[in-house]
């Protein structure tokens, strides 16, 4: 029996109530697989912890995660209660930059029986590669003067190693895949960070000569996203880039609420990090509204890194039939319910158990 330690992070808003959709599905994939164990330690850390205890997290938060095969995060930020820069600086941030998660992987395909904002609706399945650790994220500037002179100066950092670490990352990706590899650039009109970006992914490109590449300026890019994804694998991208790309991927796919990532550790020394591109949607919370797939695929990801490829692919053919079979939530034209989702997600396992 392979057994995994689980740190349960569901934060705030929809993250109340999709993590614990995601662990019912997940113990019943682990009742009917009957090889792998998920040993699960719930952290209520979130902004109704910051308003009980001054912190996101503990003083001594990430030495509590430090052990665990895995986090598992819902969504943080409830921006009525906690400002968004201290909530998500405090905690999802925290934990992507103290474990050294350099890599957000975020995938975005053409699902069968979605109806497809697309123009041209064909095949589509790419992966979008976010620098996860540094670029325009940076906590280097400041503001100076007040008034009407007020200015404030937010500075990029891009080191070699990170912006290498990336584009290895995704060559390694598309090596895997198809064979692509586009970088999103914008080396037309910013003069440091993004010719220097430029630079690295040449040197990288060296070393893969089997990888067709591509560099695009990330206004044109973010266009091509949506006129012709279809021509796009691995798509590789700074801290701010990726994170609209990301948005820009889920939509194609029809809603955020079905989008995952991972934020990947490479060197294996820290936990990696799984959590749904979405936020927290204080808009639609204790409605039952929330879509739990986002949360499910997320799953089906830190199955896949822990090992777990049969229960990762059983997964993903629930998510892929639950969709088909038109189960889905308001955010994408359906009337289900976050509970009906996880029912028939449930019952499509336990019903592949008995066949
Ligand atoms: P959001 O992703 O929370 O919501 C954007 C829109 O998408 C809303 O209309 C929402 O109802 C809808 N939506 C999102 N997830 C959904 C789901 N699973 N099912 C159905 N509809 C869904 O983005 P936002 O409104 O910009 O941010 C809200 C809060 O979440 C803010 O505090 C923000 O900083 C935070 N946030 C956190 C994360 C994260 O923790 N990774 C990511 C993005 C935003
Ligand atoms: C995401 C989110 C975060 C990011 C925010 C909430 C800081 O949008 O994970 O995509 O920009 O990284
Ligand atoms: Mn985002």
């Amino acid at each position: 029996m392979n057994t995994y330690t689980i740190a349960s992070i569901a934060g705030d808003g929809i993250g109340k109530e999709v993590v614990p959709a995601a662990w019912r599905v997940l113990k019943t994939l682990e009742r009917v697989q009957g090889d792998f164990e998920l040993h699960v330690t719930e952290f209520p850390w979130s902004c109704d912890y910051y308003i009980e205890h001054g912190r996101m997290m503990p003083e001594d938060g990430l030495e509590q995660l430090e052990a665990f095969d895995a986090v598992f995060l819902g969504a943080v930020g409830h921006p009525d209660l906690v400002p968004d820069h201290i909530s998500l600086w405090g905690l999802l941030i925290n934990i992507r930059r103290g474990f050294d998660q350099q890599i957000n992987v975020r995938p975005s395909r053409q699902f069968e029986g979605l109806s497809s904002p697309l123009a041209n609706p064909n095949q589509f399945n790419l992966m979008v590669v976010r620098e996860n650790s540094e670029g325009e994220y940076s906590e280097v500037g400041g503001r100076m003067y007040s008034g009407e002179d007020e200015i404030a100066i937010q500075n990029n950092v891009f080191s070699k190693k990170a912006v290498k670490a990336v584009m290895e990352y995704a060559f390694q990706l598309g090596k895997d895949r198809s064979g692509h590899v586009t970088s999103a650039t914008k080396s037309n009109g910013i003069v440091f960070s993004m010719p220097f970006w430029d630079e690295v992914f040449n040197e990288v490109k060296e070393n893969y000569p089997g990888i067709d590449t591509r560099s695009e300026h990330i206004d044109a890019l973010a266009a091509a996203f949506v006129t012709k994804p279809e021509t796009m694998d691995v798509v590789v991208g700074s801290n701010l880039f990726g994170d609209i790309l990301t948005d820009i991927g889920a939509a194609l796919m029809g809603s955020i609420g079905i989008a995952p990532a991972a934020n990947i550790n490479i060197n294996g020394k820290y936990p990696s990090m799984f959590e749904p591109v979405h936020g927290s949607a204080p808009d639609i919370e204790g409605q039952g509204l929330a879509n739990p797939i986002g949360q499910l695929w997320t799953a089906q990801m830190m199955l896949e890194h822990l090992g777990e490829s049969t229960a990762a692919q059983t997964l993903m053919n629930a998510i892929e039939y639950v969709i088909k079979q038109g189960t889905v939530t308001k955010d994408l034209g359906g009337d289900a319910s976050t509970e009906n989702v996880v029912k028939a997600v449930e019952e499509y396992l336990t019903s592949e158990n008995t066949k």
